[in-house]
């Protein structure tokens, strides 16, 4: 990542004064399939992270340079799409269709971009993606704004970082993938030091402070990389559509799973055909599951929230079915660690990373065990990392 702008110039030649703008990945503590139900979820941003190197000029061309696959891609603002679209050139795309059906006036631009956030890893590459891309194009639109974070970039343009993450979002949806609100919110949100807890349905948040010295993070990517496309996800989320559809009828309150309280769902369960059953099972103690971890967290018991995470990856892999042989492998070494206080799949699952809760003098043990039989069992080499919870979106330089 040494110098992005040197980078520019290498690739474009020297253009001008070249910008960077920056937005995270994330990895989900704890509320899985919770966000597109209208319920909680609890991520924090990561340091990985895209990041878009740009010089705004005068034609409404988009040209992008990526390096991760090494190869040049172009659009035009306003105009036909190419008649052959990279996938990663969609993002960016479906973020400038997005804007400008906003009416933020968009210039073209051409860019760098650069992520070390891995790909269908379950931490959010393509929001991230997607919110880089809106700050640049923005930055390049208003070339005049400083160096800052997003909210003020937003502001500029009378929006807000709620506004943008439901923006982007939405561009998502254009590109595939169903998905909720989280990643693109979290992307825009992140706190250095904390986890966002936030209520899915009205958008509001409260930063949670981590307790870093107590305890850990550590993402285990599992190498399995399942695509997210709008197959499975897209199913489970019209399952909880369908079981929020039927839980109405005993409740008119209903609009969505986020609606139904552990005891109503008890009491009519039975109503539901088996594999909804068990989907709304899962988002209904999920979305009780966050809130308790919010009690623990407040509380300093990073025992229960060890539990909870548990439950939660438990419930992912029984009743929400997106798990998968390599997660429950690392999930169940990690949880035979002493000084492992809980383990789960993060992000959609079908493949990619689990989140662990550890002391921080179990890391070492945790990375040894997992290297001792994760490689030989699953045939996979994983990837191991303690990660810190970083800010949000922002434009760099
Ligand atoms: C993906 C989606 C999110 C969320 C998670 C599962 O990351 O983009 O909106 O639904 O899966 O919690």
């Amino acid at each position: 990542m040494a110098d992005l702008a040197t980078r520019f110039r290498e690739i474009f030649g020297d253009g001008g004064r070249v910008r960077v703008v920056r937005g995270p990945g994330r990895v989900n503590l704890i509320g899985e399939h919770t966000d597109y139900n209208g319920g909680f979820v609890m991520p924090m941003a990561l340091e990985a992270a895209v990041r878009l190197a740009l010089v705004p000029h005068d034609s409404p061309a988009v040209t992008l340079w990526s390096e991760q696959f090494a190869e040049r891609a172009e659009f035009t603002l306003g105009g036909r799409p190419p008649a052959e679209v990279p996938h990663w050139l969609r993002y960016p795309m479906a973020v400038a269709e997005v804007l400008a059906e906003q009416g933020v006036p968009l210039k073209g631009f051409a860019a760098v971009v650069q992520g070390d956030v891995p790909v269908g890893s379950g931490l959010s590459s393509s929001a991230a993606y997607e919110v880089a891309s809106a700050l640049a194009l923005l930055v390049a639109a208003r070339p005049d704004l400083g160096p800052g974070p997003a909210a003020t970039v937003a502001k500029a343009f009378d929006l807000t970082t709620e506004r943008l993450a439901l923006l982007c979002q939405s561009a998502e949806h254009r590109v595939g993938v169903r998905c909720g609100i989280m990643d693109q919110f979290i992307s825009l949100h992140g706190r250095h030091g904390h986890a966002i807890v936030l209520d899915c349905r009205d958008l509001s948040y409260v930063a949670a402070p981590l307790p870093t010295g107590r305890a850990k993070i550590v993402i285990i990517d599992s190498g399995v990389r399942r695509k997210l496309t709008s197959g499975a996800y897209n199913e489970r989320r019209s399952q909880c559509e369908e079981g929020a559809e039927r839980l109405r009828q005993f409740d008119p309150q209903v609009r969505q799973l986020r609606d139904v309280s552990p005891g109503l769902f008890r009491a009519h369960e039975s109503a539901l055909p088996p594999i909804v059953r068990r989907r709304c099972r899962h988002v209904i103690t999920e979305d009780a599951r966050v809130t308790e971890s919010v009690e623990a967290l407040k509380a300093g018991d990073l025992e229960q929230f060890g539990r909870l995470i548990n439950a939660s990856h438990d419930s992912l892999r029984d009743d929400y079915e997106v798990s998968g042989p390599e997660l429950d492998l690392l999930v169940e070494i990690a949880r035979r660690v002493k000084g492992v206080l809980g383990s789960r799949l993060t992000g959609a699952g079908f493949g990619g990373c689990t989140v662990t809760l550890v002391r921080p003098e179990a890391v070492e043990p945790l990375r040894e065990a997992v290297m001792a039989r994760y490689p030989k069992e699953s045939g996979f080499e994983p990837r191991i990392w303690v990660s810190e919870a970083a800010d949000g979106a922002a434009v760099e330089v």
